[in-house]
């Protein structure tokens, strides 16, 4: 009798080539709406499943490990992992991975795009513009910050940091200084341009302060009203990072009393549900969590994850693995 095939989950709607790709090893149930899965329905549609392909989005924890006992390999498309317990799934033997790598150069693109509309207040004056506002010239009409030249501060100097960097720093005539837990090499520090600071240094001579760190519980909230205190009052804050590194109450209320003068966000607390004092301030640049959304490079985190799920399901060695000792 021929083997049954191994049943996988692709828990979001997404390109069909992956499914098709995934079909040729697999029995694959592909949820069709953009609506997300709950986590009831997640645990549902994965009774019997060896593996899944998720996004940033679905929470893997050990409730969700504990009621899917086949679980054996969990292949997320995004880079950040906040939303699965590594360590958990290393409890049950469930390999996790990730998609790094892939996204680092898009992902860049757009939080240097971000804080460029940030400190240049391209959304604002948009937005008044398309109001009917505009009659006449004046000479601080939307008058912003200068990029070329001012002080870069990276916080979180990882791969995304360290390409946002060059950009800065090449491209811009930049000073980048930069915070991370772990201080590049002397190496790193020239190949990319930036010096290192503590955090509150770099907080103090930031004109643009770019937030790229991952979400864990170290990281909750770094950025609250005492950190924001340190900023220029001239100095924008960017976050394509998480929500959560950067607490979105006090932001608003530093935006709203210009204790800095903008912010540029992609990802926010309790996405996709906005603080609303963030919502009514105009001096913020509000995206949907979209940084790395270029076509190309969303197919590539795709196929990254698929590459993952079937090597973890056919004895293969996953590219990109969180968790190695899972399965070792
Ligand atoms: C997006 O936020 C990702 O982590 O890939």
């Amino acid at each position: 009798m021929a083997q049954e095939r191994q049943r996988v989950l692709v828990a979001r709607r997404l390109f069909p080539e992956i499914s098709e790709r995934l079909a040729e090893y697999f029995e694959v149930d592909a949820h069709q709406l953009t609506e997300p899965l709950s986590a009831e329905e997640l645990a549902e549609r994965l009774q019997g499943c060896a593996g899944a392909l998720i996004t940033g989005t679905e929470r893997i924890d050990a409730a969700l490990l504990a009621a899917c006992p086949q679980l054996r390999a969990v292949c997320s498309m995004a880079v950040g992992f906040n939303n699965i317990d590594v360590p958990a799934c290393t409890a049950r033997r469930v390999l996790a991975t990730n998609a790094p790598g892939v996204l680092t150069e898009t992902t860049a693109d757009f939080g240097f795009a971000l804080m460029m509309a940030t400190a240049r207040r391209m959304a604002e004056s948009e937005h008044w513009l398309r109001a009917g506002h505009w009659k006449q010239w004046s000479y601080d009409l939307f008058a912003g910050s200068d990029v070329h030249g001012a002080t870069l501060g990276i916080l979180g100097m990882g791969r995304i940091g360290q390409a946002i960097a060059k950009r800065g720093a090449l491209g811009f005539d930049m000073k980048v200084a930069y915070h991370n837990r772990s201080r590049l090499s002397q190496a790193d520090e020239a190949a990319v341009g930036a010096r290192y600071l503590s955090l509150h240094d770099l907080l103090r001579q930031a004109d643009h302060l770019v937030i790229v760190v991952p979400y864990t519980p170290q990281t909750h909230h770094l950025i609250g009203a005492n950190e924001l205190a340190l900023m220029k009052p001239t100095a924008t804050l960017t976050n394509i990072a998480r929500g959560g590194v950067v607490d979105d109450a006090a932001l608003a209320a530093a935006l709203r009393e210009r204790r800095i003068a903008a912010a540029g966000l992609d990802v926010f607390e309790g996405e996709p549900t906005v603080h609303p004092g963030l919502l009514t301030v105009p001096n913020v640049v509000l995206t949907p969590h979209i940084a790395s959304a270029s076509l190309p490079t969303r197919r590539a985190m795709a196929e990254l994850a698929a590459s993952n799920l079937i090597a973890a399901l056919t004895g293969g060695q996953p590219p990109t693995p969180l968790n190695p000792e899972a399965v070792a």
